[in-house]
């Protein structure tokens, strides 16, 4: 398992750069995020949380038959109605909250081997395809709080940070 990077780290506020190379070390990356993603008990994991700044992200619903790597993922439409629905981050542990996005997302990526695809999403792969691809771009789910309820989150997140460190 990779080490995850948590709120603070400069990787999760950079714009990730794009996949140019199709080759063994992007699949041995890949299997290393679903390794990563499935020991910390997540629904999806982008590259940048684990320290790497690429336009990749890999989404596991369970739900869904099979788990997915996105890689230079792009969101060709979003739908009209939003929805609210509770989000947590891997990258800031412990902490959730409702999120208004839409509902529904067409996202158009390669797979690992450069195969380009378009997925048309609703639910919980809409809402983690959502919050995956703004990890690519440094943006957190916190920011799409209001500034009081963010403050608030982040305040008790620091605190609760403090408090594992002193343990
Ligand atoms: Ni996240």
């Amino acid at each position: 398992m990779l080490d995850i990077y948590t709120l603070g780290e400069d990787v999760l506020r950079t714009k990730a750069e794009k996949i140019t190379d199709f080759d063994q070390s992007l699949s041995i990356l890949v299997d290393a995020m679903f390794d990563t993603m499935d020991e910390a008990d997540g629904v999806g994991l982008a590259a940048p949380q684990i320290g790497v700044s690429k336009r990749i992200f890999v989404i596991d619903t369970r739900k869904d038959k099979e788990r997915i790597a996105f890689v230079n993922p792009v969101i060709i439409e979003t739908s009209q109605n939003t929805v609210s629905y509770e989000e947590g981050c891997l990258s800031i542990p412990t902490m959730y909250t409702q999120i208004v996005r839409p509902a529904e997302v067409t996202v158009q990526a390669q797979d690992v081997k450069g195969k380009s695809f378009v997925l048309k999403a609703t639910g919980l792969l809409a809402r983690a395809i959502q919050h995956e691809y703004d990890h690519l771009e440094g943006v957190l789910f916190i920011d799409r709080m209001e500034q009081q309820e963010r403050d608030a989150l982040v305040a008790a997140y620091q605190r609760r940070q403090k408090k594992r460190k002193h343990k």
